[in-house]
């Protein structure tokens, strides 16, 4: 990375202001190389130069991508007057500027939502040519039947005509209620849809992987945590 202003840097990774920056550095709490910096304009090369702010090494990333285990009732959308979003869940210590949901959930959706401010990334994961897959849990209100199944695997016609690519379905409970259904493409309401064209009413939804990254199942429901560049590979798996 190039050289760029120290304040700019240590905004950038949300716990601190620039008024913050002016403050600490007034006080003597930065230091850039062990000296501690009076000009908070200084060039910096946050990948070379070491940094302390408040007497902790400062970690810096270009980008962040945030686990959560998104809860009922909750947007999945940077910014929507009047609704609780998937952004305004994000901890303090978590949160910068720029942050978004790397694809939608339904509001009533449950589970694994990447939060990231990496549009990049964001754009390479939900590329319809990319085809990750995602894994869900669905509550059914009535069982899918065997020719249905069958449609699901092959690719099922929704009502408007839309034809699916062919999708993962395995029942998990002998009531045949609870099915874990893997998609490789994410259309609007598309797992209500397919379970609507099969005569069955989609009660509860739970996302609960994608690509190769499962949901944290120590997150409890609204919870966030960062996720590592080894996770990260995962998802593109
Ligand atoms: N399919 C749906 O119907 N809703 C979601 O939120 C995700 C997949």
């Amino acid at each position: 990375m190039s050289q760029q202003r120290l304040d700019k840097i240590i905004a950038s990774q949300g716990k601190y202001s620039r008024s913050d920056v002016k403050r600490l550095a007034r006080n003597g709490e930065i230091t850039v190389n062990g000296k501690a910096v009076s000009d908070c304009g200084m060039k910096v090369d946050p990948e070379k130069d070491s940094i302390s702010v408040g007497g902790e090494a400062f970690g810096y990333s270009e980008f962040i991508y945030i686990m959560l285990n998104k809860p009922e009732g909750v947007v999945s959308a940077s910014r929507s007057p009047g609704e609780k979003t998937v952004v305004d869940l994000v901890p303090a210590e978590l949160y910068r500027d720029g942050l978004f949901p790397a694809g939608r959930l339904d509001k009533d959706t449950t589970g694994f939502v990447l939060i990231t401010d990496d549009g990049a990334f964001a754009h390479e994961i939900l590329s319809p040519k990319k085809h990750i897959e995602k894994t869900y849990i669905a509550q059914l209100d009535r069982p899918i039947g065997e020719a249905e199944l069958e449609k699901f695997r092959i690719g099922i016609t929704l009502a408007d005509g839309y034809e699916c690519l062919p999708a993962g379905i395995k029942v998990l409970t002998d009531d045949g209620l609870t099915v874990e259904i893997k998609l490789r493409e994410g259309k609007y309401h598309q797992i209500k849809r397919m379970a609507a064209a099969c005569g069955s009413h989609v009660n509860k939804l739970h996302r609960v992987s994608m690509g190769g990254l499962e949901l944290d199942k120590k997150l409890a429901s609204g919870e966030c945590r960062l996720i590592d560049g080894n996770e990260l590979a995962k998802i593109k798996s």
